[in-house]
Order: structure tokens, then sequence, then C-alpha cells
């Protein structure tokens, strides 16, 4: 079962006192989750439902909504490749495709290695660069097999 540790728990109290609505806690809340967990499981979303006052279809939908949320484990580096019609036009397949064959990471999948995770996403929202992949919430633009190879290279 999941539980907030002390340190998430007095973060979570901290920013509590500043919500009025208890409800407008369902996102940090679940933020602090995942942060403490690294994904957020289906017990997760009880028990911030729990915390916070309200009804776990509540805490699932926005969980489910909001990309930033992962409903399954990640790798250290979770990358998001945009699927959507000018990333697909230039070629984010071939990405995709590489990330297959040198990650051995399919979407939905994390490495053996537990480094890598992919998913393919909705727009992220710089179509006049793309292709675009973000990882750990961090932007890449232009993207290409040669480039993304040569930044896998450089993470730890
Ligand atoms: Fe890929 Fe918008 S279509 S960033």
């Amino acid at each position: 079962s999941f539980a907030f540790d002390a340190e998430t728990d007095a973060e979570f109290e901290r920013l509590a006192a500043r919500y009025p609505i208890r409800e407008s806690m369902i996102m940090p809340a679940l933020w602090l989750a995942q942060q403490q967990q690294g994904w957020i499981s289906a017990e997760t979303i009880e028990y911030v439902a729990e915390r916070v006052g309200t009804y776990p279809a509540k805490v699932f939908e926005l969980a489910t909504f909001y990309t930033m949320y992962h409903l399954r484990p990640v790798g250290t580096y979770h990358i998001c490749v945009c699927r959507t019609l000018s990333c697909y036009l230039r070629d984010k397949q071939e990405i995709v495709d590489f990330l297959a064959d040198e990650a051995g990471i399919r979407p939905g999948q994390v490495s053996d290695d537990g480094r890598f995770s992919l998913e393919e996403v909705e727009c992220l929202g710089h179509c006049g660069s793309a292709p675009v992949v973000q990882i750990n919430g961090e932007f890449y633009e232009d993207m290409n097999v040669e480039k993304l190879r040569a930044l896998l290279t450089t993470l730890a």
C-alpha cells in the first residue's frame, strides 16, 4: 500500500495550508506522490483521494488527463515522442524505431536496465520545430536520429 513518507507528508501539509479548497490539492498531491514513488499506482490514487477528501474517481480522472502523471513505472529518463501531425509528417517514426533498436524500448515500455522509458504523446506545442521529443520535461526540437543518439550518450 502507498503512503506519503515523513518528508512528503510535511510538504503536503505545508501546501494544504495554502489551499483553502481541499480539492485543489489533488494535483499537487499527485505530483508529490509521483516524486516519492516515481509513478502513480491505483493504491496511490486511493490514498490521495483519502488525504484530499474526495473520491478516487475524481483523482483518477485528473491523473489520466494530464500526461505529466505516469500511471505505470518509468525509467530514469522518460522519453516522450510527439506523434501528432507535424511531428508525424517530419518522421517521428524514425525516432521511435531508433529507440526500439538502440534502447530496446517500444512505446509504453521501460528498458531492462531501468534507464529509459518511452511514450508517444499528443502535440507538445512546438510544432514549428517538429519533430519534438521531451525527456524528463525538457524539450528537444528539430530532432533526428543523429541528434538523439548524441543526446542519449550525454545522459549519465
Ligand atoms: Fe508535435 Fe505539435 S505536432 S509538437
